[in-house]
């Protein structure tokens, strides 16, 4: 099986991406993000707060996170229910940013990323899929542009989905997050050693596709 890792941080485009190049490839998406999302519903629904986070392990030994594929689209589901419709706010993903530094949740995790990544082709995004996950992934790429790239394509995402955002929230959450992502103990977001770094700032979505696209290609062909 071959796996491509895409890392980087918030709103760099990768899921986009990611997606597009996968169908090209026949590939499956993992959207690994998208597991601590929902894991963050369960801790928000026992009281939890990105600043306070009690009972880590009795939460995580009664909870059942699952990925299902439905036409090609990747759904969430957690103990039975498909929550993929909620895990999208702005109040989640500073909730999954908090509970994914917790060392036991990623540990809880880990094997299910592995796991679809042994059995399918996988095109993985995330924050440690080339350091962590997927150490011998095939392609590793590090995409990212700058914050306020990143939060004009989020604040854009989050309007068309009819969400009441203000860009200067999205502008400071974006930033507020890639502190977390990325100075937490453990798998930090960081590019792999042997990772392509890739700048989106500026470019179109379709001109980003294109590129990586191009990319990915060009390093298939040699692997
Ligand atoms: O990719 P995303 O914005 O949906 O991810 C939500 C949060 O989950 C992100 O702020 C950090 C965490 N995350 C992680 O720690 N490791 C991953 N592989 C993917 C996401």
């Amino acid at each position: 099986m071959v796996s491509i890792a895409i890392d980087g941080p918030a709103g760099a485009g990768k899921s986009t991406i990611a997606k597009t190049v996968s169908k090209k490839l026949g590939y499956i998406y993992v959207d690994t993000g998208a597991l601590y999302r929902t894991v963050s519903l369960k801790f928000s629904a026992a009281g939890a707060t990105p600043e306070k986070i009690e009972n880590v392990d009795e939460i995580l030994s009664n909870l059942s996170v699952n990925i299902e594929f439905k036409d090609g689209e990747q759904r969430m589901i957690l103990d039975g229910v498909d929550v993929t419709d909620k895990i999208r706010t702005p109040e989640v993903s500073m909730m999954a940013s908090a509970v994914s530094a917790i060392p036991a949740v990623r540990a809880f995790l880990l094997e299910t990323q592995r796991r679809l990544a042994r059995e399918n082709n996988v095109i993985m995004d995330g924050r440690d899929i080339g350091t962590v996950v997927l150490p011998d992934a095939k392609i590793k790429i590090f995409l990212t542009a700058s914050p306020e790239a990143r939060a004009d394509r989020r604040y854009k995402e989050l309007i068309e989905k009819g969400m009441d955002v203000k860009y200067d929230d999205v502008l400071s959450d974006i930033i507020k997050r890639d502190h977390n992502d990325s100075t937490r103990a453990v798998a930090p977001l960081k590019p792999a050693e042997d990772s392509i770094f890739v700048d989106t700032s500026g470019n179109t979505l379709e001109e980003s596709v294109a590129a990586l696209s191009e990319i990915i290609e060009r390093e298939l062909a040699n692997v």
